[in-house]
């Protein structure tokens, strides 16, 4: 069964507090959010296996430690997902960025998938997808689902807010897959909403509403 890591750091829950609020605009939105992005980014790594590396300082040589193994790709869904995707970048410059481009329709919020473009080597990559929204969950099963049949077997999907629907859905579907989350929030309103949650992430971020 995945595990699900709820992210209680102060600065975490701070930023948290601020983006949920109804009054903060766009441009503050988007800062926030790749701040917060960077400071989970720092959680979502915790695990990664490091090897010996020999280096000399001024005074002497050392054996110091170094990230060892895999490579990372991160896998934003559009639109919201790239809100977090240069706060993730700033502590993993290396990784390499797709895109999945995945949206809710309306009535019957089913996904629709429209664009998927991942990185060639893919499959030797740890995996982190991001999408600040755990809703229903089939937007980010579909994505999942998307990098699986890349043959990728390292995922993580990194989200601020879920809700226990979401939860439930993944880790039916995806068990294999570990959810990082700054909250987990009480319920789903009746078109989806999550609730108390932060209204809709990519017209929050991007103005288009
Ligand atoms: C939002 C959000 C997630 C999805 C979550 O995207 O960014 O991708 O909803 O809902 P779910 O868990 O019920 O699938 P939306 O569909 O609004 O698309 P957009 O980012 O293009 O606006
Ligand atoms: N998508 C959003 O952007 N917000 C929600 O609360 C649910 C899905």
């Amino acid at each position: 069964m995945s595990r699900v890591h709820l992210i209680t750091h102060p600065l975490v829950q701070h930023k948290l507090t601020i983006l949920r609020d109804k009054s903060t605009g766009p441009k503050d939105f988007r800062d926030l959010l790749e701040e917060v992005s960077m400071l989970m980014a720092y959680e979502v790594t915790r695990d990664m296996p490091l090897e010996d590396l020999e280096v000399e300082t001024p005074i002497c040589k050392m054996t110091g430690k170094v990230i060892a193994g895999r490579q990372v790709g991160i896998v934003p869904i559009l639109r919201a997902g790239l809100g977090m995707v240069n706060g993730v970048l700033k502590l993993i410059p290396a990784a390499k960025v797709g895109h999945i481009g995945v949206y809710r329709d309306p009535d019957t919020l089913q996904p629709v998938e429209y664009y998927c473009k991942l990185p060639v080597d893919v499959e030797e990559r740890q995996v982190i997808i991001l999408d600040p929204m755990l809703a229903t969950g089939g937007s980010a099963s579909a994505a999942i689902q998307f990098v699986k049949e890349r043959n990728v077997n390292s995922i993580k999907f990194m989200c601020l807010l879920a809700a226990p629907e979401g939860i439930e859905l993944l880790q039916k579907e995806h068990p294999d897959v570990d959810i990082f989350t700054a909250a987990i929030d009480e319920r789903l309103n009746d078109h989806g909403y999550i609730v108390p949650g932060l209204g809709d992430a990519g017209d929050r971020l991007f103005g288009t509403k």
